[in-house]
């Protein structure tokens, strides 16, 4: 009898400091995941705005919703230098455009008063049939800018999907569009093609995603295998003093 409700403590008692030390494993993760604010103000995570372009019988052919960051480097009026300043996108003054063809779709985001202007252009590989994001422009004209801020690139390779499908990333990522120009994305779920009913098809989610619920995955699964061993020490430890009862 001592002999079984020792072995019970003692499982117990390792499986609690195994559960312990797997949560705290987990935490430390968890905050070594979350990405640095910007290292001059507290900006915080942009909205996230919904956006939609129709084609002509006003069905929804472009479906996208972000949060989004620019990320600029411009000429200062006031400072007469070279400033780098990080703006959230407002969706509540950000307005949407675009146009659909059969392999190319832009969304055009333009805000309060016309003073940021952020194209983004999605192509469609008939071939085999995948999507990105091939090229951003933007143009911004805010107070502090000595002359008009303006950024193109044609050769990018970001956000990639398959035709039918949505992208979608819910962790932060950076595309870098020009030296002067990055957009920090937050929480993306875009679809600029094959779309049906006005609606997002499945989500194919991005790497960094997968990455990131892989740790829960790997702890859940050694836990498991941990609760396993114990129950069959506690077996075999009761199997062996009934036996020993036995003999007596
Ligand atoms: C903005 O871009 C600069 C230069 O590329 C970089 O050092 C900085 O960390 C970026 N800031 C944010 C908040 O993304
Ligand atoms: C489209 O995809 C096919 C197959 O993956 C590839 O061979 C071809 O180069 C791609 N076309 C373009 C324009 O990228
Ligand atoms: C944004 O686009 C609008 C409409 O085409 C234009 O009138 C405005 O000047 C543009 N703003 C900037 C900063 O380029
Ligand atoms: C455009 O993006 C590509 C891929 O990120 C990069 O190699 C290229 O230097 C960029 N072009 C410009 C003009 O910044």
């Amino acid at each position: 009898m001592a002999q079984i409700s020792g072995v019970q403590s003692w499982c117990l008692g390792v499986t609690i400091q195994l559960v312990l030390a797997a949560a705290l494993l987990h935490q430390g993760f968890a905050t070594v995941a979350p990405p640095t604010a910007a290292p001059h103000k507290d900006l915080g995570k942009p909205e996230r705005g919904n956006y939609r372009v129709n084609n002509s019988n006003n069905t929804a052919c472009l479906l996208a919703s972000m949060g989004l960051q620019l990320n600029i480097t411009f000429n200062s009026d006031s400072q007469n230098k070279t400033v780098q300043d990080v703006v959230n996108l407002d969706p509540n003054v950000t307005k949407s455009s675009g146009s659909c063809d059969s392999d190319s779709a832009y969304l055009r985001l333009t805000t309060d008063s016309e003073k940021t202007n952020l194209t983004l252009f999605f192509t469609l590989n008939t071939t085999s049939n995948k999507y990105h994001l091939s090229e951003v422009s933007l143009t911004a004209n805010w107070p502090d800018m000595k002359v008009p801020f303006s950024a193109h690139n044609r050769s990018l390779d970001y956000l990639r999907g398959t035709l039918g499908y949505s992208y979608m990333c819910r962790e932060e990522q950076t595309l870098a569009v020009t030296q002067d120009l990055s957009i920090n994305t937050f929480q993306v779920q875009v679809q600029p093609f094959g779309l049906s009913g006005n609606q997002f098809g499945t989500a194919e989610e991005c790497q960094l995603d997968e990455d990131d619920m892989l740790i829960p995955i790997i702890v859940g699964a050694a836990l498991a295998g941990l609760v396993l061993i114990v129950l069959l020490a506690y077996l075999i430890g009761r199997k062996r003093s009934h036996a020993g009862y036995q003999t007596i």
